[in-house]
């Protein structure tokens, strides 16, 4: 192996160390406590584990967390006055809804009843458009985090090529404005892209965004090549015990570190990156409504 692992785990801890740090100064330079809401709707089991652990992590860098836990059989009217309700609520910088709602809930229409100025999953169409044309604001929670990644393996990253596997709105669309940004030049690539292995062979930078496990192999790799693994695969694992699994990335970590540069690991690399980006977005979006500047290594 020759690539360096890049440690999203240690990363993000002094990440919440930092996040920590502006909590305690807006506290006591500001008088604000940033407050960040949770709704969940049913009783998905990943669902309540992320919902879970964003509250504990907003209690644990001292922020005002509020957790809504609704039924199953709540009705869309009742989950959009929840939402106006937190609009309109001063201790509330940021809401976040977790995804997916229940099949009576259309999704579209809460996320748009969510105002930009509070929406720390970057969700709506306003603070889209706000991203893509680089005004300040929320940035997707796990883009963010593979840029933050970046920046501390990189540095400068003009001119680089880089190559983003995936076209979603949650990874892949954000993902490349924020590496336009950083001067790169950017490939969309996805499942339609003829030779994505010859496409990805010329990366300098490749991110992996499209669900489908170890699909990238090491002789898609340049050697030398940065690559980051958005992949949280579930895929069972009978040698670990009955009903047990683990978890793959997008990306053949054994073939791909033998010859790029630097490689994040899946678990342990992109993945705790997101939820302390929420947290960061959430101090972003109380600065911005109190109309202070968002301290600045937390938003690009
Ligand atoms: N469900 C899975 N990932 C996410 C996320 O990042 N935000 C929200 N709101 N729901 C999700």
């Amino acid at each position: 192996m020759t690539a360096r692992i890049i440690d999203g785990k240690t990363f993000a801890e002094g990440l919440r160390g930092r996040i920590a740090g502006h909590v305690q100064r807006l506290k006591i330079d500001h008088g604000l406590t940033p407050g960040l809401a949770v709704v969940i709707v049913g009783h998905d089991p990943g669902s309540e584990i992320y919902v879970n652990q964003k509250a504990r992590q907003t209690v644990e860098v001292g922020m005002h967390s509020e957790k809504y836990e609704l039924p199953e059989d709540t009705s869309e009217a009742e989950v959009l006055a929840l939402v106006q309700r937190l609009n309109d609520d001063p201790a509330v910088h940021g809401i976040l809804v977790q995804l997916p709602l229940p099949g009576q809930i259309d999704a579209s229409k809460v996320i748009a009843t969510i105002s930009s100025d509070k929406d720390v999953d970057c969700f709506t169409p306003a603070s889209v458009g706000k991203l893509q044309i680089g005004l300040p604001g929320p940035v997707s929670c796990t883009p963010l985090g593979c840029l933050m990644l970046l920046r501390d393996t990189l540095g400068d990253m003009t001119g680089l090529h880089a190559v983003v596997i995936g076209r979603s709105n949650l990874v892949g669309k954000p993902m490349a404005q924020l590496l336009l940004r950083e001067n790169c030049t950017v490939t969309m690539a996805h499942s339609r892209t003829r030779d994505l292995p010859a496409i990805v062979r010329q990366a300098d930078i490749v991110i992996a965004a499209v669900g489908r496990p170890q699909m990238v192999k090491g002789d898609w790799i340049k050697p030398g090549a940065t690559v980051i693994d958005v992949g949280i695969n579930r895929i069972p694992a009978p040698e670990r015990g009955e009903g047990k699994t683990r978890l793959l990335g997008d990306v053949d970590f054994a073939e791909a570190a033998a010859v790029a540069g630097a490689i994040t690991p899946v678990p342990g690399g992109v993945g705790p990156m997101t939820i302390v980006c929420l947290l960061a977005n959430t101090i972003t979006t109380a600065s911005l409504i109190n109309g202070l500047v968002p301290p600045g290594d937390l938003t690009p």
